[in-house]
């Protein structure tokens, strides 16, 4: 509806433009917006203030003029002037039931699809050599609720894992395997179940002994220089830790596999003509031996000049250099139209830099899109990053399996009677989903607190109250198996009816603004407002109860349509959804 709105507009800016009240050449950008009050309406637009400046007439007159040449249409009950020269449009109660129709017997829930596109995801991206911890999770969870989202809206999605599976912290971590086989043989495999003791013990021993400390060095740069025992060891090392990942991508429902690791190690071949080519260009400086770039745009505080640095004085390659490849990589190779790269906020620079240098290189396909959708910090209840007790780094395995703990407390608490399997199965589902509801249902861009009690609460936007409210429109049908729907048809009558007729014609807008901008929040947002709608249609609205046998079956079709719109949305986000709990 809100396109169609669109549409018309487009048109009769057009007669404007042939009948000479709008120069021919004017370039309107038509913005339509859903009314946050019923009274003005469905949607609103500001074309006329728009206007004002190329017509030379006030708003309200151009308004006048513009639901002049509105070309007839049967979705639009009546259009309104407003305020200051807002048009507003109330869509036909008729033409809305058909849209519900739509939706129901659509696989998409009758979404308009935009032109599918190739999208590069870049998210999860842990660094290989110690475990996922917390920081993880939100590049993690909301990366994945939006390949889902790209995907279902007809996007052809390219997941890239690109994890950290290189650098001097590996020389570090071969020493001690190295190490632990010579004293205890295949033993090592098992000290490696553990990363994090593992990695601590390795710098333990680097920080506490030369001769380890210089056979560390000594194995990076035969690592990088090829040698086939190093890469041997390397590559089992990874294979351990990328089966770490996995589990927990498992744990929680992320559709992450090893087909979609494409690692910083992937570049190293490409690093040298990265530095070749910038130097071709003449784009590289040096500074104190390292080969950087300036770039005017960037500068610190005090107004100094903030480099990209490509390659140190040692010849060692960064961050910066091996991003600069997965860019052309993600460009040339898989012609990709977006590149979306969910990392941590504090990351912002470095992605304004090298996406500014790689379309100054022309390393990139001019028109492709380079979006950081970066993320805030998990905090403490303290405000302060998420530690443990003892001030350490929470290993995500661990922030599951406690969430799962007290997910089987809260489903207990309310299902005394129920047996054993089937609580531990509904306190899996709640728990994963609470742990990845608090986090999506967030802005992004804020840092947000962590709290169990808040995101185990069955009140407020949670996932224990979304997942409730779908069981009770679920159990509405358990309750009305013998009525036939073949036939039936949504009529909307009731204000309440209308009101959930509206929230739930809103859906495939709600997914433009997720995919467009990164968001799932707006979806959480969303599916909140949803569940409240259908509660209030429910008070008011009797369905089993109904006045005659086809406002029945019109509200047994709405609960139907929320309830697939609830399923399909949560979905999206990556949540299971339950029959009853
Ligand atoms: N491994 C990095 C980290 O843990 C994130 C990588 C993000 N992706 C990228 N293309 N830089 O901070």
């Amino acid at each position: 509806m809100k396109s169609h709105t669109q549409s018309l507009l487009a048109e009769s800016l057009n007669a404007l433009k042939q009948q000479g009240v709008v120069p021919a050449d004017f370039e309107a950008r038509i913005q339509v917006d859903r009314t946050k009050d019923s009274s003005h309406g469905d949607f609103a637009t500001n074309l006329a203030m728009m206007l004002t400046k190329a017509a030379r007439k006030n708003p309200r007159e151009i308004a006048q003029l513009i639901i002049d040449n509105l070309p007839e249409s049967n979705h639009v009950e009546k259009v309104e002037i407003a305020g200051p020269g807002f048009i507003n449009f109330f869509i036909d109660d008729n033409a809305l039931a058909n849209q519900l129709m739509q939706a129901l017997a659509s696989d998409t829930l009758g979404l308009i699809l935009p032109e599918s596109q190739t999208v590069v995801v870049d998210y999860s991206s842990p660094n290989l050599a110690k475990e996922m911890h917390v920081g993880h999770l939100r590049s993690t969870i909301i990366g994945d609720s939006i390949v889902r989202s790209l995907e279902f809206m007809g996007h052809n999605v390219i997941r890239q894992n690109h994890v950290g599976d290189w650098g001097t912290q590996f020389g570090m971590l071969l020493a001690y395997m190295e190490e632990l086989r010579a004293a205890n043989g295949e033993q090592a495999q098992m000290e490696l179940s553990d990363l994090e003791n593992f990695y601590r013990a390795a710098k333990v021993r680097f920080d506490e002994s030369t001769d380890f400390a210089n056979q560390a060095r000594k194995l990076v740069v035969a690592l990088q220089s090829g040698d086939k025992y190093c890469n041997k060891l390397w590559r089992e090392f990874n294979d351990i830790s990328l089966s770490h990942c996995h589990e927990i991508y498992q744990r929680l429902g992320v559709s992450l596999t090893r087909k979609d690791v494409r690692g910083e190690s992937a570049y190293n071949a490409d690093l040298e003509q990265v530095v070749a080519e910038l130097d071709a260009q003449g784009l590289l400086s040096e500074s104190n031996g390292a080969k950087v770039v300036f770039q005017p745009e960037f500068k610190n505080k005090e107004g100094e000049p903030l480099p990209v640095i490509i390659q140190k004085a040692d010849g060692g390659y960064l961050y910066a250099t091996s991003d600069m490849a997965a860019m052309r990589y993600r460009s040339n190779v898989l012609k990709a139209d977006r590149a979306l790269y969910f990392v941590d906020l504090r990351q912002a620079l470095h992605f304004q830099q090298v996406f500014k240098l790689a379309k100054t290189a022309k390393f990139v396909r001019e028109e492709m899109s380079f979006e950081h959708m970066g993320f805030g910090t998990m905090n403490g209840a303290d405000g302060r990053p998420f530690k443990t007790r003892s001030g350490g780094v929470v290993k995500l395995i661990d922030l599951l399996k406690e969430a799962d703990i007290r997910a089987l407390d809260l489903v207990r608490s309310k299902n005394p009677d129920m047996d054993e399997a089937e609580l531990t199965e509904i306190a899996r589902v709640v728990g994963i989903a609470s742990v990845k509801y608090a986090d999506l249902s967030k802005n992004r861009t804020s840092d947000y607190i962590f709290s169990f009690e808040q995101m185990l609460s069955f009140e407020g936007n949670t996932a224990p109250y979304l997942l409730y409210a779908y069981t009770r429109v679920v159990g509405i049908f358990k309750r009305a198996q013998d009525v036939d729907l073949t036939g039936a048809t949504i009529v909307l009558e009731h204000e309440r009816e209308k009101a959930l007729g509206t929230k739930l014609a809103q859906f495939g807008e709600v997914m433009d603004r997720v995919v467009d901008k990164g968001q799932p929040h707006a979806l959480c947002a969303y599916l909140f407002e949803l569940a409240g709608a259908f509660s209030s249609f429910y008070e008011a609205c009797p369905v089993l109860a109904a006045d005659t046998e086809a406002q029945k079956k019109s509200r047994l079709l709405l609960a139907k349509l929320t309830a697939k719109t609830l399923k399909q949305g949560l979905s999206l986000l990556g949540l299971e959804t339950l029959e009853r709990m």
